[in-house]
């Protein structure tokens, strides 16, 4: 709910034109359900908001934009590990040319299936809903059949190393072009001011939410995670280089430095 809540508000606070315009998710939620969160977010200092909802908007825009890559080059579906809210197929005008697979934690699946039906809002023919609990099950085989871009974002750091471990070790056993986009959450020790405001915010919300941090990388960590999981190609995009891709040219928009994005190909 929280990320559905920030993409949408750099829709509504930061000035055109937007990484990404997604303000479909947050009509998921009910007006009981938003208000805290915006209540939150405007408990933070105001660089952190601002932080958060432009690390929110660049992420899915990354991985949307390598699904879209992959249409015609080999790569028709676009698997969401922990899909949460995400919108791709209610919103990006190009997902009907792409079978768009939504996995996610049973409990956080039903909730939203629910909400779609409550909201009027139907579940296109090329989207299919895999519940499955990433802490107890394999990624199941059948899911990675063909090659694929994979979105993993805002999902690794509330598993242990090992759960992240295998999931990543299962996505490099596809077949070889399958692309995946995920991100880490930078350990805290090499954290630098504004940073670690950034990432002591993050922690205390999450907590008080009930779903802690478990792990943390440093940069190298996640190059030798994914190394020894198998991919090939390993593009680990920090803060300065995600800006580079999507920010130059506005000065206004910066991106936190707690946070890493990795594109990984098989
Ligand atoms: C912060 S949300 C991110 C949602 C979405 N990827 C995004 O970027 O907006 C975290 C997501 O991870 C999922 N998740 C957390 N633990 C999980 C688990 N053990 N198995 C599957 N999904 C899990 C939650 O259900 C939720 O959808």
């Amino acid at each position: 709910m929280g990320s559905a809540v920030l993409r949408a508000a750099h829709v509504r606070e930061d000035p055109p034109p937007w990484i990404l315009e997604d303000t479909r998710s947050e009509q998921l939620l009910s007006e009981e359900e938003r208000r805290p969160i915006l209540e939150e977010i405007a408990s933070w200092p105001p660089e952190v908001a601002a932080a958060f909802r432009l690390s929110h908007a660049v992420r899915t825009r990354l991985a949307e934009d390598l699904a879209v890559e992959g249409i015609g080059d080999g790569r028709d579906r676009y698997v969401l590990l922990g899909a949460g809210l995400d919108s791709f197929a209610w919103r990006h005008p190009q997902a009907g040319a792409l079978e768009v697979v939504e996995v996610d934690h049973p409990a956080t699946q039903a909730w939203k299936r629910r909400r779609l039906a409550e909201r009027g809002l139907d579940e296109p023919a090329n989207v299919r809903f895999v519940p499955l609990d990433l802490a107890r099950s394999p990624l199941d085989a059948p899911e990675l059949r063909v090659a694929s871009t994979l979105s993993w974002l805002g999902v690794t750091m509330y598993l242990e190393r090992g759960a992240v471990h295998a999931v990543l070790g299962a996505i490099a056993r596809a077949p070889r072009g399958t692309t995946l986009v995920v991100n880490f959450l930078l350990a805290e020790d090499g954290l630098l001011e504004p940073a670690r405001l950034v990432r002591a915010t993050s922690r205390r919300t999450v907590a008080r939410a009930g779903e802690p941090i478990r792990s943390t990388y440093t940069r190298g960590e996640c190059e030798e995670l994914l190394a020894g999981a198998g991919f090939t190609s390993i593009e680990v995009l920090d803060a300065e280089s995600l800006a580079g891709r999507y920010c130059s040219g506005r000065p206004d928009l910066r991106l936190p430095a707690t946070t890493v994005v990795a594109v990984a190909r098989v």
